[in-house]
C-alpha cells in the first residue's frame, strides 16, 4: 500500500482519468477502498455462467505474435492510444449533475446498482487481463498495447465506482484482483470472447448515448453523458483484437468458424438474459429491452465483418424465440433456486434442461456468411 501511494505521489495523478498507465489507477483507486463496501465487492465477486469473469490465458503464446502482416494498420491504432485523447475525461466536472439516490425508486436503484457494479467489474476484468498480458510480454508491440487498453479500463472501473460511491457503495478493486477467482481460456478464445466483449461494448454505449440524446428526459443519472468517448475507447480496444486475429487467418477460418459461432451465440445470449433482469432500469431509460438487444446485436454484428467470416441469423424467428425460451428457463432456475425442498431442486434441473435446450437451439440456426476484407480496420460510424 505505502509503495502503491509513493508511486501515485510520483506521477502527480490523484484520479484515475489522470493515471496514464493501469497500474498508477490501481494504486489510487487502492487508497480509496477503506470506505468501500463489502456488498458491493461481494457481489463482484460472483461467478456465474452470466456474471462477468477475470481470465488467465497462456501469455507466452500471446506474446508471440508477430503483427508485421498487419503493421500498417496497427502502427496507426498504437499512435491514436497513444495519443491519449481521452486522458482526464473519465471523472466528474460540471456536466455532472446530482443524483438523488434517497428519492430514487427502490427497483430502479437496486437494478442500476447492480447495472453499475457489474459494468465495474466487466471493465476492470479487461484491466487485470491486460495488465497482466503487459507484465509478462517481452514483445514490444503487444506489451505496448495492452498497457493501453489496461490504461483505459482503469480508468472506466474507477469512473464507475466513483458513481457507486456516491450510492454508498462500491467495489474493492484491489481485493478484487487478489480474491476472484481466474478463469483459464486459450488465447484463440480470449480473442473472440475479448473482441466481441469490446465491440458489443461498444454498441450498447453507442445506442444508449444516441437514444438519451433524442431522449434527454430519461437520462437519470449523469454517467451516461460520458458513454460516447467511452464506447470510442472500447471501439479502439476492438479494432486491436481484430488486428491480433488478422494476423493468422486460421484463427478466423475451418473448424474455428464454430468456435466463432459459439461465441457470438454465447455473448449475445448472456446480454439478452441480463438485460431482461433489469426491467425497472430499462423502463427508466425509456428503452425497450427487446428493441435495445436487436439494435446492439445488428450493429455488432455489422462491426464483426470485419473480421469474422459468418455473422447469427438475428432475423430468423427461431432466433427471437430461443431468446425468449433462454430468458424463461433462466427467471425459473432464479425462482427455483430461491427455494428449498426436492419440488424445487426437480424444477431447477428441468429450467437447466430448458435452458440448454434453447441455447443449442440458437446455436443451430444456419448463420450468414459473406466475404471478410482485406483490410480490418473501421472508424466508429454510429
Ligand atoms: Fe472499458
Ligand atoms: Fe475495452
Amino acid at each position: 500500500m505505502n509503495m502503491q501511494a509513493s508511486q501515485v505521489r510520483a506521477s502527480g495523478a490523484t484520479h484515475t482519468a489522470d493515471a496514464t498507465t493501469a497500474e498508477e489507477g490501481i494504486a489510487i483507486q487502492q487508497e480509496q477502498a477503506k470506505f468501500d463496501s463489502t456488498a458491493a465487492t461481494e457481489a463482484a465477486m460472483q461467478n456465474t455462467l452470466l456474471t462477468p469473469r477475470f481470465y488467465t490465458t497462456d501469455f507466452d503464446e500471446l506474446d508471440a505474435i508477430d503483427v508485421t502482416p498487419v503493421r500498417a494498420d496497427w502502427d496507426a491504432l498504437i499512435a491514436e492510444m497513444e495519443a491519449d485523447p481521452n486522458k482526464g475525461h473519465f471523472k466528474k466536472n460540471e456536466d455532472w449533475d446530482h443524483v438523488d439516490w434517497d428519492g430514487m425508486d427502490p427497483a430502479l436503484r437496486k437494478e442500476f446498482i447492480d447495472f453499475l457494479i457489474s459494468s465495474c467489474t466487466a471493465e476492470f476484468s479487461g484491466c487485470v487481463l491486460y495488465k497482466e498480458m503487459k507484465r509478462r510480454g517481452a514483445n514490444r508491440d503487444i506489451t505496448r498495447l495492452f498497457q493501453l487498453m489496461a490504461r483505459d479500463e482503469a480508468r472506466h472501473a474507477g469512473f464507475i465506482n466513483d458513481a457507486l460511491r456516491e450510492a454508498g457503495v462500491a467495489v474493492n478493486l484491489g481485493f478484487l484482483t487478489q480474491k476472484k477467482k481466474y478463469t483459464y481460456f486459450r488465447p484463440k478464445f480470449i480473442y473472440y470472447a475479448t473482441y466481441l466483449s469490446e465491440k458489443i461494448g461498444y454498441a450498447r454505449y453507442i445506442t444508449i448515448f444516441r437514444h438519451l440524446e433524442a431522449h434527454p428526459e430519461h437520462r437519470f443519472h449523469p454517467i451516461f453523458k460520458w458513454f460516447h468517448e467511452w464506447c470510442n475507447d472500447e471501439f479502439r480496444h476492438g479494432e486491436a483484437f481484430a488486428l491480433l486475429m488478422k494476423t493468422d487467418p486460421k484463427l478466423t477460418s475451418g473448424r474455428n468458424v464454430w468456435w466463432i459461432k459459439f461465441f457470438l451465440t454465447a455473448v449475445y445470449a448472456t446480454m439478452h438474459v441480463r438485460d431482461h433482469q433489469r426491467p425497472a432500469f430499462h423502463a427508466a431509460l425509456g428503452v425497450d429491452p427487446d428493441w435495445y438487444g436487436h439494435e446492439v446485436f445488428t450493429k455488432t454484428s455489422e462491426l464483426t465483418k470485419q473480421i469474422f467470416p459468418i455473422t447469427l441469423d438475428i432475423e430468423n424467428p427461431r432466433w427471437a424465440a430461443g431468446l425468449r425460451r433462454l430468458q424463461k428457463a433462466n427467471a425459473d432456475l432464479a425462482a427455483a433456486k430461491a427455494e428449498t425442498g426436492l419440488g424445487a431442486r426437480l424444477r431447477s434441473l428441468g429450467a437447466q434442461a430448458r435452458a440448454a435446450s434453447a441455447f443449442v437451439g440458437l446455436y443451430t440456426i444456419p448463420a450468414r456468411k459473406h466475404a471478410v476484407p482485406a483490410s480490418t480496420r473501421l472508424e466508429p460510424a454510429y
